[in-house]
């Protein structure tokens, strides 16, 4: 996995700014007339978007691949009755028949098939509705310009997410893309918060002297008044069956 979620389960919440806006954001997409029936958020972590959509009027299904970040949702949420805790690959999950929601915030951009991941949700729920948000290409374009081998993934285009939703069989009913820009004190900084919610580098190590070099050029490129910038694009899509 490229990813280390499992292990900063404690000091996601902490540095998930972005991941909290996207949620909110794809929240408020969900009417609350709508938040009913059974649902089943995929890559749900510590419960950022799980929180936006209660109360929820049925029994809601919070899922995530990692133990540690299905012990902090479930912590976190405790006040609410309804929730149903599962560790699950949203790359092979189980869902219910008669699920009526998939919900998913700021996990998909994670998987190797998404087109393949979407068809089984739309096979295994051919009910559902899907409300998704997935970080898309433009997200830390600076990061990528300066340091790419420091960068957690190589993200995918809107036209590539449309196409997967599209040949999963899902029908687009509202989309649209966001950018999100984050300021850090520093490029130091930056590379800490990513570290700090578990987005590791993709790329081989870098050398101190290549890193340290990489870190003046983004400060010198990418200053802004409170420091340094990180853009984030996010896509959030609302699916039919
Ligand atoms: C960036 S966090 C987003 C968490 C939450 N949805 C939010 O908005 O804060 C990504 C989450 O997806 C989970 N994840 C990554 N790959 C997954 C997979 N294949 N199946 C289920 N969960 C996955 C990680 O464990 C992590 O909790």
């Amino acid at each position: 996995m490229r990813h280390s979620f499992d292990s900063r389960a404690d000091s996601y919440d902490t540095h998930a700014h972005v991941q909290a806006r996207a949620a909110v954001a794809l929240a408020d997409w969900i009417a609350p007339e709508e938040r009913k029936g059974l649902a089943a958020e995929l890559g749900a972590g510590t419960g950022l978007l799980t929180k936006q959509l209660q109360p929820w009027d049925g029994e809601y299904l919070v899922a995530d691949i990692s133990k540690n970040m299905l012990a902090r949702a479930q912590v976190s949420l405790a006040a609410h009755k309804n929730l149903r805790y599962q560790k699950m690959d949203a790359a092979q999950p189980e869902l219910p028949a008669q699920t009526q929601w998939i919900l998913s915030s700021s996990m998909a951009q994670w998987l190797d098939n998404p087109q393949e991941a979407l068809s089984r949700w739309r096979a295994q729920a051919p009910k559902a509705n899907l409300a998704l948000s997935v970080f898309v290409e433009g997200t830390l374009c600076e990061l990528l310009d300066v340091l790419p081998e420091c960068a957690p993934l190589t993200w995918r285009s809107v036209a590539q997410w449309e196409h997967f939703l599209r040949a999963a069989g899902w029908q687009i009913e509202r989309a649209q893309e966001e950018s999100f820009v984050c300021h850090h004190p520093d490029a130091l900084a930056l590379l800490r918060s990513l570290k700090g919610f578990g987005a590791t580098a993709k790329g081989a190590r870098v050398g101190a002297g290549a890193l340290r070099e990489g870190m003046r050029k983004y400060g010198q490129k990418y200053a802004c008044p409170r420091g340094v910038r990180a853009t984030w694009r996010v896509f959030r899509v609302i699916g039919r069956a």
